[in-house]
């Protein structure tokens, strides 16, 4: 098969990159004549584990390859994907759709002979329809059929998401399609990973309601932790005995300072003004991403909380900076509120993240960095573990107590074990652990007034 990538993004360069390993001869098109550049000289734009050596692998045996000329790559393809950015519109959070309708117009000029037009961006429900008719409109001699095939990949996993799916969602209206596809994904296929063939709409949709259930999902266990803090138990004993239940499934039911991301934040967004527009509202969504957005500056003031209320003039270090390890992405990082509500209280913030400083740096103002989580404990009035990098799995915990002015470990993402911080003389706040038992009686009633 002969496939061209249209965006040569974080999803486009994944996703070309798995296809040339399956054997497909790939060509990655962008129009960043730069990023181009550096991906031909084999320099990866993005930090995302194993991507290099397979970039590297399949770019040598003449596989792989990238260029601008998008007319030249799609003429001589059977099927064009199209992996460019969605970003949430200013102003209203839907997705904007401006860089696929140009890819769909630019394929549509370039195409020669049958061709499967896939549409890989996260896209709102009808936008195959749109891409369909811009084809139709811009070259009506085009023989080209739209076809939608999402993408699941989490990053820091996405090597691994793509080639050990759960599941493979295409969504065609045209049957035509349906060979083309079974041969892009045959490896997968034969290892007998479910290809669920649907309608075109329908697969849009599983899009934006897996991504939406799941980060509704992490929301739910962030408000029992809330309430576990309060009423005194252990928010990951919880998640553990309701995960055990397969209705439930124990996957995304780690309690942390909030989701963020590429995906969630903007995916559940648009989701809620699809919601809106066809007068179906999605109110648990609505309420996702409102206590989402919540809980990311509240983590501030539980940090403010562990110093004692008042962090002015006092510096905070903080471990971790990326929206999850393994990235070195800060989009919707809770990092980034965390950082403001931290800063606005008066408090220097020193941080550091093994990935995720460059981009950083792009991002935060008025934050000092360190050259290691060491060296963000020095003087601190307080320790901030925000994302669970593994080097931060195994600290020193008699160094760190040592180096900090004040002996407080908060850890947003549970990594440690009470036992083991207060071993080591430091004060211990984490998410969801209580180990106070409330005075409240069990069950409040009007007879106790
Ligand atoms: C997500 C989806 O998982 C993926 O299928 C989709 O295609 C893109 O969006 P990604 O954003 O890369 O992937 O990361 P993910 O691992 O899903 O984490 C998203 C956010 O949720 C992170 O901020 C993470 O820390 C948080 N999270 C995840 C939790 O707080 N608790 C959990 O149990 C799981």
């Amino acid at each position: 098969m002969k496939i061209a990538m249209i965006g040569a993004g974080y999803v486009g360069l994944v996703s070309g990159a798995c296809f040339s390993d399956f054997g497909h001869d790939v060509v990655c098109i962008d129009i960043s004549e730069d990023k181009i550049a550096r991906l031909k000289r084999g320099e990866i734009p993005i930090y995302e584990p194993g991507l290099e050596t397979l970039v590297e692998t399949n770019a040598r045996a003449g596989r792989l390859s990238f260029t601008t000329d998008l007319n030249a790559a799609v003429a001589d393809a059977d099927v064009v994907f199209i992996a460019v950015g969605t970003p949430s519109r200013r102003g209203d959070g839907h997705a904007d759709l401006s860089y696929v309708y140009v890819a769909a117009a630019d394929i549509a000029r370039a195409v020669t002979g049958f061709t499967v037009i896939v549409t890989k961006s996260t896209v709102p429900v009808g936008t195959g329809d749109a891409v369909e008719r811009i084809i139709a409109d811009t070259n009506p001699d085009a023989d080209c059929v739209v076809v939608s095939n999402p993408e699941f990949l989490r990053e820091g996993a996405a090597i691994d998401d793509f080639k050990r799916p759960d599941r493979i969602v295409v969504g065609l209206e045209d049957d035509r399609a349906r060979p083309v596809m079974e041969e892009v994904y045959r490896p997968l296929y034969l290892n007998q990973a479910p290809l669920m063939f649907t309608g075109r709409r329908t697969a849009e949709l599983i899009k934006y309601a897996a991504n939406g259930f799941l980060a509704m999902k992490i929301t739910f266990i962030n408000e029992i932790a809330d309430l576990c803090e309060k009423a005194g138990g252990d928010v990951q004993a919880v998640a553990r005995g309701i995960g055990l239940d397969n209705r439930i499934g124990a996957k995304f039911l780690n309690a942390g300072p909030g989701y963020g991301g590429s995906c969630f934040p903007k995916d559940t967004l648009a989701l809620v003004k699809t919601g809106q527009d066809y007068e179906a509202p999605l109110r648990l969504i609505e309420t996702t991403v409102a206590v989402n957005d919540t809980r990311k500056r509240a983590m501030g003031r539980k940090v403010i909380a562990a110093c004692g209320g008042d962090v002015r003039g006092k510096t905070i270090g903080l471990l971790g900076l990326t929206f999850k390890p393994e990235t070195d992405d800060m989009r919707d990082a809770p990092s980034i509120a965390i950082v403001q509500t931290l800063l606005d209280a008066g408090a220097r913030v020193r941080a550091y993240d093994p990935e995720g400083m460059e981009m950083a740096k792009t991002v935060l103002d008025g934050v000092e960095y360190g050259a290691d989580a060491y060296d963000v404990a020095r003087g601190a009035e307080c320790l901030v573990l925000v994302t669970e990098w593994n080097q931060f799995r195994s600290l020193d915990l008699d160094r760190v107590k040592s180096l900090l002015a004040s002996p407080v470990l908060v850890d947003l993402r549970n990594v440690y074990r009470r036992a083991e911080v207060e071993k080591a003389g430091l004060a211990y706040i984490s998410i969801g652990r209580s180990d106070q038992v409330p005075v409240l009686d069990p069950v409040q009633t009007d007879a106790a007034e």
